[in-house]
């Protein structure tokens, strides 16, 4: 007998009952990791919900927490048919509401969601459609119960929460409405999941760490059901049968769980002693056939990668080295000839790995399979101890779907408008807001004592009336409490009254709304003297809200230049946070690309607006004090005023960039997918160099004419970066370009436009040039365009002159940029009449020296920028 076979499932469980207590206080005495987060929700319950030996508060009495919605949640209990307490009660919200924990200790955390539609008068939530999402990661996208055979859903996600916070947003779609049973937040120990993994086949795969995880299978092979009270993370493993492709083709071992020998490395968190003392083995080693194995069947979603953790451990050999197998993922061999004793040297010590893999060949399964090894032909065997499967997130972060979180959040703007004014943008993640938050303690409200039957939440001051509600955080303490800065007490442009908006905006006419945004809703609007205002009200709701509004206005109010849009006023009137811009009459550059069916922009008026761009975004990396980092350059930020002059807007998101004696800003990634820097996302070191990245976005997109992230078209296309880099390197970006420019642009001036923007999209942020270079080709494209002819022999576009634009154009920016701030307004006009002046001189050169020009205008730029 090389192993023991099983011995039936009734004394198998019942030497486990006998083990039971003795493992219990091994493993306690084991698990050292103690959760600095530790939230456990009992949404709606008015009272505690013991569950799995874990104790779930009622969520309007935890601390830390706080629930932002509209006020109009209703919660909802029942004792009778729950599956288990902890879905005894629930939420329900019929629009958007979010919760925000306060994250102590940043890194992994379980995320787990409860949902069990229990039966209400009102709302029918079996049929109730929501979306589920937190700071820029999608969980779950239009889940309905009516579509699936469930009757509850239990979630688990683990994620690398980088901020203070942590917000869990619940999205009711299809007029419908969202409910929510049960929350967990719980830390998880780092060393738990590694940034990195081994691709099948054979690839290294990593950056892991900043990935969501979703669990979709958590097996305890050959072992029994382990609940939250068998592990010390609150894990759930599952038994293995039902996923077995043949029953007989694996027997389950077990020994006694003290045996198991943890090594340096693996703790019982990696898992239980439970999971690592049982397995299952071949049921009939005693063949020749190499293909036999024992393969587990997986359902999955062939559109996402999935991480893979195999447990093993050698509880069956009685010698060393006697037992050699292979492991399979698919039909691929992801480890061949695995010999667990001559990794540790011992028997029974746990051994783990993590894999990559999607679907066998695009299908919807997934097969793990265990087999022997041809050249351990006299001990036929393999074994299998735990597995865990789990989703990883996709591109734009999602883990249900191909939306990103921004497009799932309830700000997408309506296109309806055609002179559309996005100021919003859809701009800024559902940012935990913790300046909102800092400022909510400023009014020191203190939570009700009153009985749970009353309203347990708080009305904000804040927002006067609205219907904002929340619970205030006594326990809470973040940075920059004490941060709370008056807006009146800084100089920041005309403060309007309300009464003036009012009368501006005909009482917020919902006809005269040119969009909606993160932020809040945009109206056109006319002051008293006749002036087209654009009026962004702020919605209280909106936890971008406070710190965006905070940050546009200190931006804005510094910066002053024709291709940035100006800030005109603001208004903080009863709580209000009102800002008022230039009107931009042709709204936002995307629609003129794409989508909205406006007439096709000719070459020249692309060029022109992508050259005003540059030069509003070379103005902010280099004509205030401090540069200023965009951090959301993309086309529905570049707006287009009644004559097509470009403008940045946007500026909820800007950082001032690195001091003098620094190269880079250290920060969470925030941004628009698509044009997010991959060196920014990387290292979360943020440089002028991310918004050179996005530009080069901008330019290829403003090429091709479609968005930058388009998941409906084949892989390799997705991405408009990676797919017109590839034309470019090619030569042949002609080919994807918008077809109503085809034969309408000169090929030289676009051979420049194309290296440009390579140049932009270089992997590396220090092989990108400056915004002052990306200006300079642009504007030297732009004198391509009007005045070479068709194979200019003078022409060579490699010949940008790169000599006298670092040498001079360079240091006399620095000096000038200084005057800048002061009056902007007069060097812009200087800038038109001195350009056009020196134009008007130049018309025509007719390409014979294209170069003289080109050193004249030289001038000018650095005379007036
Ligand atoms: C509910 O549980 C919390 C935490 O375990 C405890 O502090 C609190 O006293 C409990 N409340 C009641 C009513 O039992
Ligand atoms: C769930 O329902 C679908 C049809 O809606 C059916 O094809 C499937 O087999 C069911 N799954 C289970 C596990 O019952
Ligand atoms: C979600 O469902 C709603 C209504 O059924 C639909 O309009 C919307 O497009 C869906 N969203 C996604 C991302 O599938
Ligand atoms: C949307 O809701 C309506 C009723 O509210 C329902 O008839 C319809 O089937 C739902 N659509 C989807 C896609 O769930
Ligand atoms: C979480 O992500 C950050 C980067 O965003 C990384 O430095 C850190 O190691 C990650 N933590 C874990 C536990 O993976
Ligand atoms: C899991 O823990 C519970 C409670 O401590 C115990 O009753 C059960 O027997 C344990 N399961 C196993 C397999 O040991
Ligand atoms: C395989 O075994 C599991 C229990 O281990 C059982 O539930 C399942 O029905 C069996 N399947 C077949 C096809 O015998
Ligand atoms: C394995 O098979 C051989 C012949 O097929 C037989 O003689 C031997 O007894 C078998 N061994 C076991 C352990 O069943
Ligand atoms: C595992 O066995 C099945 C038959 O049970 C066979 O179809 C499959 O190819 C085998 N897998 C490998 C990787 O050998
Ligand atoms: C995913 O599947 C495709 C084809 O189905 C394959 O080419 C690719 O290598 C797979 N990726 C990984 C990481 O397994
Ligand atoms: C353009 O200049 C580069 C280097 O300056 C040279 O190698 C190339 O041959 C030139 N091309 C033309 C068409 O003159």
């Amino acid at each position: 007998m090389r192993k023991m076979k099983e011995t039936g499932w009734i004394s198998l469980a019942a030497r486990m009952w006998l083990l039971c207590w003795v493992v219990a206080e091994f493993d306690a005495a084991a698990a050292l990791f103690l959760p600095v987060d530790n939230y456990l929700l009992a949404c709606g319950s008015s009272q505690n919900v013991s569950y799995h030996g874990q104790v779930f508060v009622p969520d309007s009495q935890r601390s830390s927490v706080s629930l932002k919605t509209s006020g109009d949640d209703v919660i909802s209990t029942s004792n009778g048919n729950a599956p288990s307490p902890v879905y005894q009660s629930l939420r329900i919200f019929s629009k958007p509401a979010f919760y925000e924990f306060d994250i102590q200790q940043p890194g992994r955390h379980w995320l787990r969601l409860y949902f069990y539609p229990l039966s209400n008068s009102e709302h029918d939530l079996t049929s109730a459609q929501f979306t589920v999402v937190t700071d820029g990661m999608v969980l779950i996208n239009n889940f309905t119960f009516s579509n699936s055979n469930r009757s509850y859903l239990f979630k688990e996600y683990s994620l690398n929460v980088t901020s203070d916070s942590l917000a869990v947003a619940f999205i009711p779609s299809n007029n419908s409405v969202s409910f929510v049973n049960g929350i967990e937040v719980v830390s998880v120990p780092d060393e738990l999941i590694y940034d990195q993994a081994l691709a099948i086949p054979n690839a290294p795969f990593s950056g892991i760490s900043v990935l969501g995880l979703e669990t979709m299978y958590r097996l305890n092979i050959g072992g029994p059901l382990l609940t939250p009270q068998n592990d010390s993370l609150g894990r759930i493993w599952e038994t293995d049968g039902r996923y077995l492709h043949v029953n007989s083709s694996a027997v389950k071992v077990f020994v006694d769980p003290s045996t198991v020998k943890y090594p340096e490395g693996v703790t019982v968190e990696t898992a239980p002693r439970l999971v690592y003392s049982t397995a299952d083995t071949m049921g009939d080693p005693n063949v020749t056939d190499l293909s036999f194995n024992i393969t587990w069947v997986f359902s999955v979603d062939p559109s996402f990668l999935y991480l893979l953790r195999l447990h093993f451990c050698d509880i069956v050999s009685k010698a060393l080295n006697t037992l050699l197998f292979n492991v399979y993922i698919n039909s691929d061999i992801a480890i061949d000839g695995l010999d667990l004793s001559s990794l540790k040297g011992d028997l029974s010590v746990p051994y783990y790995k993590d894999f990559v893999s999607n679907s066998s060949n695009g299908s919807s399964t997934l097969t793990v399979s265990v087999g022997p090894n041809s050249l351990n032909e006299d001990n036929n065997n393999a074994i299998l101890n735990g597995l865990e499967i789990m989703k990883m997130s996709n591109q734009v972060g999602s883990l249900d779907g191909l939306h990103s979180a921004k497009d799932l959040l309830p700000q997408t703007p309506s296109s309806s408008s055609r002179i559309w004014v996005i100021l919003g943008g859809v701009s800024g993640a559902v940012v935990a807001a913790t300046l909102a938050a800092a400022c909510y303690c400023c009014l020191v409200v203190r939570r009700s004592k009153t009985s749970p039957h009353s309203h347990p939440w708080l009305p904000l001051p804040l927002y006067g009336n609205s219907h904002t509600i929340s619970k205030v955080s006594t326990t809470s303490q973040r940075s920059g409490t004490a941060s709370c800065i008056s807006l009146a007490s800084t100089n920041l442009g005309r403060v309007f009254t309300f009464q003036e908006i009012i009368l501006a905006t005909n009482k917020f006419d919902e006809s005269l709304l040119l969009g909606v945004g993160g932020f809040g809703k945009v109206y056109k609007g006319t002051l008293e003297d006749g002036t087209k205002v654009a009026v962004k009200r702020g919605n209280p709701r909106s936890e971008q809200g406070l710190t965006e509004f905070q940050t546009e206005i200190e931006m804005l109010s510094k910066l002053r230049h024709r291709h940035l849009v100006s800030l005109i006023g603001y208004c903080d009137e009863r709580s209000e946070m009102i800002l008022v811009y230039e009107y931009m009459a042709n709204g936002p550059l995307r629609s003129h690309l794409y989508g909205a069916n406006l007439p096709p922009l000719s070459w020249k008026q692309r060029l022109e607006i992508c050259i005003g761009a540059a030069k509003g975004l070379h103005y902010l990396h280099t004509g205030a004090a401090q540069s200023i980092i965009h951090r959301d350059v993309k086309t529905t930020n570049i707006l287009l005023d009644d004559s097509f002059i470009a403008k940045v807007a946007d500026f909820g998101l800007s950082k001032t960039g690195p001091a003098l004696d620094q190269t880079h800003v250290s920060t969470a990634v925030k941004g628009s997918f698509g044009y997010l820097d991959p060196e920014y996302f990387r290292r979360q070191q943020l440089t002028e160099k991310s918004d050179v990245y996005s530009f080069g976005v901008v330019l290829m997109e403003v090429l091709c004419a479609r968005p930058a992230l388009n998941p409906v078209l084949p892989r390799e296309q997705v991405n408009i970066a990676e797919w017109a880099m590839s034309w470019q390197k090619k030569g042949m970006l002609e080919q994807i370009m918008d077809p109503a420019l085809v034969g309408k642009i000169n090929p030289v001036s676009l051979r420049k436009y194309g290296e440009t923007a390579e140049k932009c999209l270089a992997e590396q942020g220090v092989d990108r040039p400056s915004m002052g270079d990306v200006l300079w080709n642009l504007e030297y494209a732009l004198q391509l365009e009007e005045t070479s002819t068709l194979g200019d022999p003078d022409e060579n576009s490699t010949n940008n002159i790169p000599g006298i634009q670092l040498a001079q154009l360079e240091p006399f920016d620095n000096s000038v940029t200084m005057v800048e701030g002061v009056n902007s307004g007069t060097f812009d006009d200087a800038e038109d009449a001195a350009t056009s002046a020196v134009f008007s001189q130049l018309v025509n050169p007719r390409g014979r020296n294209v170069i003289v020009p080109y050193l004249v205008r030289v001038y000018v730029i650095i005379g007036v920028i």
